[in-house]
């Protein structure tokens, strides 16, 4: 486990509709890693939650199940990449998710991180989920706005009905997880994201996962993927 937190990890970066897993997955490599999950949603959420400016513009946008416009994420995002905690490597959970933004990443990583860090090349893995499966995942949803944990009424309950395990507080629904939003947000996922797969598979750097199994076995062929990933990259120990 030492050698797991000590050398570099690089990007890792997780595509897959919403309700694939990302989230969840991204936690399980935080935990192991030892490098942040980095995920625009919650981040975007923040920003609602505190009134900023661009949680203002985003909020309706996210409401109505749309893709906040690119030229409001690259702020964002290239702020919290160039915290120091991303040395090592990073979680993308929900960035890319526009051909342009696949782009610009590619650019931004380039110019700034490979620059001054030794840093493994991103890995990027897709989460490939049957569409009922995933409909049960998102109407199941339960998160803790506490600790951040995550249930599923369907999958993963929690012991006590609407109660975090962890910290006892109530569990939330998403505003956007309601029937009429999910279907706008698998719209703009085949619409403006499914290029995005296209984008890295060209490049063949696509590493498709079947995420239509349990967690934890969803969880051991990321690991799977990341560690052989790893081994090719041999960057010394930092
Ligand atoms: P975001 O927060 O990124 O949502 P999303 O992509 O729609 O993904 P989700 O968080 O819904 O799903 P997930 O794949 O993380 O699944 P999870 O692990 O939670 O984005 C929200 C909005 O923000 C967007 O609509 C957009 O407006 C905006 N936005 C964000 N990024 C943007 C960007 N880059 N550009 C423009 N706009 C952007 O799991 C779901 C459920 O399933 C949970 O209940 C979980 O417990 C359960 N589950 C997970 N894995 C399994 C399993 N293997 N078996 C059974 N249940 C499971």
């Amino acid at each position: 486990m030492a050698n797991e937190t000590a050398r570099s990890v690089g990007p890792v970066i997780l595509l897959g509709p919403p309700g694939a897993g990302k989230g969840t997955q991204a936690k399980q490599i935080v935990e192991r890693y030892g490098i942040p999950q980095i995920s625009t949603g919650d981040l975007l959420r923040e920003h609602v939650a505190r009134g900023s400016s661009l949680g203002v513009e985003a909020k309706a946008i996210m409401a109505r199940g749309e893709l906040v416009p690119d030229e409001l994420m690259y702020g964002m995002v290239a702020q919290r990449l160039r915290e120091p905690d991303c040395r090592r490597g990073f979680v993308l959970d929900g960035f890319p998710r526009t051909a342009a933004q696949a782009g610009w990443l590619d650019a931004f990583l380039e110019q700034e991180l490979f620059e001054n860090s030794e840093m493994c090349p991103p890995v990027v893995i897709q989460l490939v989920v049957d569409y009922t499966q995933l409909l049960l995942r998102l109407t199941g949803r339960r998160s803790c706005p506490t600790c951040g944990r995550l249930y599923n009424i369907h999958f993963q309950p929690p012991r006590v009905d609407e109660l975090c395990d962890w910290d006892g507080t109530p569990l939330i629904t998403r505003n956007d997880d309601r029937s009429e939003v999910i279907t706008e947000r698998l719209t703009a996922y085949e619409k403006q994201t499914r290029p995005v797969v296209d984008y890295y598979r060209v490049q063949q750097r696509l590493v498709p996962v079947n995420a239509d199994q349990t967690v934890i076995e969803v969880t051991a062929q990321i690991f799977g993927v990341i560690d052989s990933h790893r081994s090719e990259c041999r960057l010394p120990a930092k």
